[in-house]
């Protein structure tokens, strides 16, 4: 009762929906649980196999993952990355008698080795050991663990079931037929994923000496979640103080630790680690000239657009002031 009025006062409709389908008599809540209930943010109610597969798709899971499901309910999720793919998992659940069962059922399955279940309320559980975040829970409880998964690893991989993150947009959305689903008239199942970004925003520069060229790579970056904005600027002098100076805009997605800029028919990578940004320069892909004769594969001259020709990777650092920046080796 509890939990349905907490439901009601947050007037959500779909919550509330969730909550009424989620109390059938197959999977009522224990009253009995009272000093549980306080806790109980989510009512219990099961992602359908066909859900919790795609989920795990999604998130790519292998076997060097290590899944966190937040509010477990009989350990589906974690169970399965484990059985599919040999990810290790931690369910973190609320409720003391579905951690029970989900403890017998470890020993059942035989996973005791990669699996394991804790009562605990996932507000109070540390994520940074996850390489993977699965969840089924409602949308404001979803925005409340925002801040807290945008700190976690980059490159972290986070799946929702049905519900989103608000205005941080996701990196791809599923929608896939649920026949089995209790709640709802819709017959279909969301699943969203993000993948946390790295925090980028801010000057990076770097130099790289050639020859007789230094090569000067100043990024400016505008960061709103995984959406990049910004330039790129490769200032080029040469013996004389013959100076040329490329600026690129940047608008791209930044995925965990790697944006892509794409410019004419070159992709530049940008890669994000403890020691900064290393930037690369693809070689250009080759564009036949259009219009001219009848199959454009048969022989017509190339064209390059005026590729950005990065003789090695360069390294770059935080900083705001470009002028003090050395050369780096990358190795
Ligand atoms: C909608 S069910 C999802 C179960 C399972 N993850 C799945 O997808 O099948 C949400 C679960 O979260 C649990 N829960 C609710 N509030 C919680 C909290 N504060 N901390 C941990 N678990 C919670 C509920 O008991 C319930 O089992």
């Amino acid at each position: 009762m509890l939990t349905e009025v907490r439901f009601v006062i947050r007037g959500l409709a779909s919550a509330t929906l969730f909550l009424c389908a989620a109390i059938t008599p197959a999977q009522t809540v224990d009253q009995s649980q009272s000093n549980t209930q306080r806790d109980v943010d989510v009512p219990f109610v099961v992602s359908a196999p066909s859900v919790v597969r795609t989920m795990l798709e999604m998130a790519k899971v292998q076997k060097q993952d290590f899944v966190i499901d937040l509010g477990s309910g009989d350990g589906r999720i974690v169970f399965l990355a484990a059985q599919k793919y040999g990810a290790r998992g931690l369910g973190v659940e609320i409720d003391p008698k579905l951690v029970e069962t989900a403890v017998e059922d470890t020993q059942k399955l035989k996973l005791g080795g990669l699996v394991n279940f804790r009562v605990q309320s996932l507000f109070e559980t540390d994520l940074s050991p996850a390489t993977v975040i699965t969840m089924y829970l409602l949308p404001d409880v979803n925005l409340q663990l925002r801040d807290k998964l945008l700190q976690l690893k980059p490159g972290t991989r986070v799946v929702s079931h049905d519900w989103d993150m608000g205005d941080w947009q996701a990196d791809e959305m599923r929608v896939i037929q649920n026949p089995e689903k209790s709640l709802g008239l819709e017959k279909t199942s969301k699943v969203f994923l993000w993948v946390v970004p790295a925090r980028l925003a801010g000057r990076w520069c770097g130099q790289i000496h050639k020859e007789n060229e230094a090569i000067t790579v100043n990024i400016d970056i505008e960061q709103r979640y995984q959406e990049l904005s910004g330039s790129l600027s490769i200032t080029t002098t040469g013996a004389g103080s013959n100076k040329t100076v490329r600026k690129i805009p940047i608008r791209t997605n930044l995925v965990g630790n790697r944006f892509v800029i794409s410019h004419g028919n070159q992709d530049i990578t940008a890669d994000a680690d403890d020691a900064g940004l290393t930037l690369f320069a693809d070689a250009p892909r080759p564009t036949h000239i259009a219009g001219i004769g009848a199959n454009p594969l048969h022989g017509l001259p190339f064209l390059f657009f005026n590729a950005v020709l990065l003789p090695e990777p360069v390294r770059l650092k935080r900083s705001s002031d470009c002028m003090n920046v050395k050369a780096a080796t990358v190795r």
